[in-house]
């Protein structure tokens, strides 16, 4: 049976928790695929509003299996804490597996993230400071310790000697910073945290194929988006993993044949949170108005994202990128009181038009935006619960950037709330 892959197509934070809740109520596995707790998305329901960083966002349904897959870098002491919450919070946790080939961000991650940071400089690239890239760069080092290796004391000690060693020596020599203690390490994530985590510890590949096999339906949930993609992103002002669909195969464990609708996640504006080229932003009251009404500050550093227009050739190449066969469009409502939207269709750069995205950086920092003008509709519109229900500009809006894209849009997002939402077909 299909599998769905939800995938972020700009800069993250376009409201992936909120489609991946949604859908969740029809999806018998959810799996997250990368990134670790620099994700934050948002799951609104009611009056209540939940955040999660490595819970997959299909949790508060209790018949739906959450996976936490392999591609994943698990920073435990934050997942039991989100777990906690979940708990006190009336949510049954009891349907959270997570992949024992995950790999884990120990101490010596978010401390190295953070110095390394600091080290940049002028150029640092803005990174959430959790030891996500660290953690990746252990992994493809072979030098990382996965989350099985909390069942097996010995492995763990053995393997935690070696980096750790390597670790103590860039610590004091790089950044002058004293050792960590590897029976402190040990102690804590052998004592405290692997008895805690250990009856949720997974194959994950084979639940999931057991659920394919069996005709169920299955979602992939992408963390982070597009131009953060380590490969295909902005680099390096990206995160240290792969979140396009693609990304999905290898970070749960099945081929693409299983990937059958790939859902772009896209803001009717753009943000970005961190360093690195943005052609369309704001410096503005138009940038100001779009950070108050979309609540611009991030779930979990509480940073101010830097808000532009919409950027379509951004989407174009999204869209090839993922294989995109539809759109969620999110946000739609925070555009209401706009006399004019803009769409940035095409760039300008040395007096040639481009109409997609330069391969060289250097080019992308230079370009300056073709913008088409549509009409803003000036009508609040987040009680729409069908197409005809939203202004006749809104939908034109709608249907201008389906056009630019080349996919059509299914959902519109209208608010927050998980009923906030136009289904279009
Ligand atoms: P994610 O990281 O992609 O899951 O997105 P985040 O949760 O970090 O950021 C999206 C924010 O926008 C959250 O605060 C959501 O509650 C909110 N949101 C999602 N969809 C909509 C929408 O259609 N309209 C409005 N106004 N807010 C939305
Ligand atoms: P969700 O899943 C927005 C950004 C950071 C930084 C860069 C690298 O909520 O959309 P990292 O800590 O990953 O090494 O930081 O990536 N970043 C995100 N921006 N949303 C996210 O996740 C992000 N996760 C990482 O701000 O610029
Ligand atoms: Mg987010």
């Amino acid at each position: 049976m299909p599998g769905t892959v939800v995938v972020g197509t700009q800069w993250g934070d376009e409201g992936k928790g909120k489609l991946t809740d949604l859908l969740a109520a029809t999806m018998d596995v959810v799996v997250r695929y990368q990134g670790g707790h620099n994700a934050g998305h948002t799951i609104v329901v009611g009056e209540q509003s939940f955040a999660v960083r490595l819970v997959p966002s299909g949790i508060l349904h209790p018949a739906t299996l959450n996976v936490i897959g392999n591609g994943v870098v698990v920073e435990p002491q934050v997942l039991l804490e989100e777990i906690a919450t979940l708990e006190a919070r009336g949510i049954d946790t009891s349907n959270l597996v997570i992949s024992g080939n995950a790999h884990l961000i120990l101490p010596y991650h978010q401390e190295i993230d953070q110095l390394a940071e600091r080290y940049l400089g002028r150029n640092k690239l803005g990174t959430t400071k959790g030891g996500i890239g660290p953690s990746y760069a252990d992994k493809a080092a072979r030098v990382g310790l996965r989350v099985q290796d909390l069942l097996d004391a010995k492995i763990f000690r053995q393997k935690l000697d070696v980096a750790l060693k390597e670790k103590n020596a860039i610590l004091a020599k790089i950044y002058n910073q004293l050792p960590l203690s590897a029976d402190d390490i040990a102690d804590r994530y052998l004592d405290e945290i692997a008895p805690r985590l250990e009856p949720r510890i997974a194959d994950s590949v084979h639940l999931v194929h057991q659920a394919l096999e069996a005709g169920k339906e299955v979602m992939f949930e992408g963390a982070q988006a597009t131009f953060l993609d380590l490969d295909h992103g902005t680099y390096p002002f990206v995160t240290s993993s792969n979140p396009v669909a693609g990304g999905a195969c290898a970070g749960a464990g099945v081929g693409p044949r299983h990937l059958e609708r790939i859902i772009g996640i896209t803001k009717a504006y753009l943000t970005r949170v961190g360093s690195g080229p943005f052609p369309t932003e704001l410096h503005d009251e138009m940038g100001d108005l779009l950070v108050e009404r979309g609540r611009e500050w991030g779930t979990n550093t509480g940073r101010r994202r830097r808000p532009g227009w919409f950027d379509a050739v951004m989407l174009r190449h999204a869209v090839r990128l993922n294989s995109l066969t539809d759109i969620f469009l999110t946000k739609l409502d925070v555009l209401d009181p706009c006399e004019v939207v803009k769409v940035c269709v095409a760039y300008e750069v040395d007096g040639a038009r481009l109409d997609h995205l330069p391969y060289h950086q250097s080019v992308l920092h230079k370009v300056r935006p073709v913008y088409e003008e549509l009409k803003g509709w000036q009508t609040d519109c987040s009680g729409a619960t069908t197409l005809d229900e939203l202004p006749p500009a809104a939908r034109d809006y709608v249907m201008f950037l389906a056009e630019q894209g080349g996919v059509p849009v299914s959902y519109v997002g209208v608010g927050p709330e998980r009923l906030q939402t136009v289904h279009v077909a």
